[in-house]
């Protein structure tokens, strides 16, 4: 017999008559609604985030709704490492235990007990968060998710030590972050997990915060954003009045500002406690930080797939300003460039050889004002480029710009398959060598370069070995 199919035409006619409003409403608000939040899917993929999630998040119900957010960035083709405190699991140990929580500058003193309570807190929540993405039940957000959770000891740490007098015993803070073991794990499609744990060269354990543990991620990684699900709704715009508005966008000088004149915080809830990590962030390069409250539904998704978004944001202002040059850009380059060609600290460079090769700069402008600029000459034959004419105007030296423009030169040398990079330098050796480059021969230059180095100059070759991010 055949199997009824559970549908006939007539069915369907009969189910078309008796839908609700609300599903005739539904198609035209649904395809909208999704088209609007094309755009993010677009620009996120690929990108990395590292998101922390505060303990109290996990203790208040919020881990499956969560996870299920998470599960949808990374269908999403995001790269996601995930961080979990424990305050309130490792506290509630200490109590079954018969012990107080010890604290001191809103820092866990981890006794010999307190390291056994952190111990069985983290294996207990990384056992939940594994279980919650393992879910697949029909008819939820996790049905057909495959998330592949990764931990490990990516983590290395070093003790607090003693402070002011206090011994903090295994508290410890992050001393490096395993960067290539984890950037491997997520570019394979895992999701990285990481507890509030770091190891010493010796094997001995470390009680970490979990803040210090993403920010700490986060640049090492250079992530696109960091993200702490936290107990606060963000920064309030008056800091005097706490029914005021959330600041959901803040220049990074004005969250330096503001950290001036805060207190040094104790509590979670305390106004600088996250937003010192987010600015510590922001100024090594990683793009935006976020804290956001785990308390809205769907905070995440919020932030990420709306315009204003949920919480605050702490976004480097400089960041939007770094971009490739284009043929508008040579007049205010040759005016940047023109007193460093003349004390001799630069070669000179002919007007219509910067318009040549415009493709080959990249600016950073403020207000329509040209203040600093490098290129980028590749040598394709031998797998290297030359960084040339690096100049930031003495109006906005010392603030990072000549840092940011060689991160982007180098983005731009990576993407083009380049091994290395190097520069030619009379004055400036020491900054090149501080950050990574290494004197070598000036018979190491490509052919085509060495034909064109001008041995009376004596220019130092420096090379930097760039590594696939
Ligand atoms: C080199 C240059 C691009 C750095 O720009 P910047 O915006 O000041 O760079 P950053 O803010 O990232 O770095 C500032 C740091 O570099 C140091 N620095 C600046 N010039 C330096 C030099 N010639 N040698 C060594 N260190 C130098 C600063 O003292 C500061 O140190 P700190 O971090 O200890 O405070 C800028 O000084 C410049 O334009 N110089 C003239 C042109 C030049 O020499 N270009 C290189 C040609 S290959």
């Amino acid at each position: 017999m055949l199997r009824q199919r559970p549908h006939s035409v007539n069915d369907t006619d009969v189910t078309r008559h008796n839908r609700s409003p609300m599903s005739l409403v539904f198609p035209h608000t649904f395809v909208p609604w999704f088209r609007a939040v094309a755009p993010y899917i677009h620009a996120y993929r690929g990108k990395t985030f590292v998101v922390a999630l505060a303990g109290e998040a996990i203790a208040a119900g919020k881990l499956n709704t969560f996870v299920q957010d998470l599960s949808i960035l990374h269908a999403m083709g995001l790269k996601l490492v995930l961080v979990h405190g424990f305050r309130p699991q490792v506290t509630e140990q200490l109590a079954a235990k018969g012990h107080v929580s010890r604290y001191a500058r809103g820092i866990r003193i981890t006794d010999p007990v307190a390291l056994d309570a952190a111990q069985e807190a983290a294996g207990q929540l990384r056992f939940e968060i594994e279980a919650a993405f393992s879910q697949g039940l029909p008819n939820t957000p996790m049905a057909n998710s495959t998330v592949r959770v990764v931990s490990g000891n990516f983590l290395t740490a070093r003790p607090v030590g003693i402070v002011d007098g206090v011994d903090f015993m295994n508290s410890g803070l992050v001393r490096r972050v395993d960067q290539f073991a984890i950037r491997r794990a997520i570019e394979s499609g895992a999701l990285v997990l990481l507890s509030p744990f770091g190891f010493s060269p010796t094997g001995e354990a470390f009680n970490l915060t979990m803040e210090d543990v993403a920010t700490a991620t986060a640049v090492a990684l250079q992530a696109d954003k960091l993200v702490f699900m936290t107990e606060i709704a963000g920064i309030r715009e008056n800091q005097d009045d706490p029914e005021s508005a959330i600041d959901t966008e803040m220049a990074l000088a004005d969250a330096r500002r503001l950290l001036e004149t805060l207190p040094t915080p104790t509590q979670p809830s305390d106004t600088a406690f996250y937003l010192r990590y987010c600015v510590k962030a922001c100024e090594s390069g990683v793009e935006r930080s976020h804290i956001l409250p785990y308390a809205t539904d769907g905070a995440l998704l919020l932030e990420v797939f709306t315009h204003d978004g949920v919480g605050t944001m702490v976004v480097d202002e400089k960041l939007e300003s770094l971009r490739e040059a284009g043929s508008d850009d040579v007049g205010g380059i040759l005016q940047l460039i023109e007193p460093f060609e003349r004390d001799g600290t630069l070669v000179r460079r002919e007007r219509k050889e910067i318009e040549r090769d415009i493709e080959y700069y990249s600016v950073v402008e403020h207000d329509g004002i040209i203040f600093g600029c490098a290129a980028l000459y590749p040598y394709p034959e031998a797998r290297t480029a030359e960084m040339a004419a690096l100049t930031v105007s003495p109006l906005s030296q010392g603030q990072g710009d000549g840092e940011r423009l060689l991160k982007r030169i180098e983005q731009r040398a990576r993407a083009a398959g380049h091994e290395s990079l190097f520069v030619l330098t009379t004055r400036t050796m020491h900054w090149f060598i501080k950050r990574g480059f290494v004197p070598v021969d000036p018979e190491w230059l490509p052919e085509a370069r060495k034909r064109k180095y001008n041995w009376d100059r004596r220019s130092q070759v420096l090379v930097k070995r760039l590594i696939s991010a």
